[in-house]
């Protein structure tokens, strides 16, 4: 059944954000790169990638429902990170960030029985990005810019990123 035009305009903000979420990952990316860490530049596009996959999903469920799926103005990235932990601090914030916007849809959604699930199933999977990304940020602050501590991060995270 079709949502009603205001829940749709906040579907619609959503697949904004994961646009922009997926900007952000792959600016995070780029900074990895260019300072010689391409495990955890992997890491972060591949997340960057799973992002579009997540904007897709909200795009399909609108269609699905005979809605309007419209991407909205992705602001340029603003990403100015100094080091790998400032790198992981700016992903989790953003995490934060989308993990509060699911909430908000889940409450502006409440009696909207048929996006319940997908609602649903991307709380969890917030709760597990932000849950890694924690993980990540909390290592990096015991590795405290150890250079063979970074590498073999660099090296697992890699490695995660391929699945290899
Ligand atoms: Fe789609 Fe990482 O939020």
């Amino acid at each position: 059944m079709k949502m009603s035009e205001s829940l749709e305009e906040k579907f619609n903000d959503q697949i904004t954000l994961e646009f922009e979420a997926s900007l952000v990952y792959r600016q995070l990316a780029v900074e990895m790169e260019i300072r010689d860490l391409p495990g955890i530049a992997n890491w972060l596009r591949t997340q960057a990638d799973e992002e579009i996959v997540h904007a897709n999903k909200w795009i399909d469920h609108l269609s699905d429902r005979n809605n309007h799926p419209r991407i909205g103005a992705v602001p340029a990235p603003k990403v100015d990170v100094e080091s790998v932990l400032d790198t992981f601090e700016v992903a989790l914030k953003h995490e934060e960030r989308v993990s509060e916007a699911i909430r908000e849809l889940y409450r502006a959604a409440i009696d909207d029985i048929d996006s319940k699930q997908l609602i649903q199933w991307f709380s969890n999977e917030q709760v597990e990005e932000e849950a890694t990304v924690s993980e990540i940020v909390g290592r990096l602050k015991l590795i405290d810019n150890d250079g063979p501590g970074l590498l073999r991060l660099d090296s697992e995270l890699g490695a995660r990123a391929t699945g290899a």
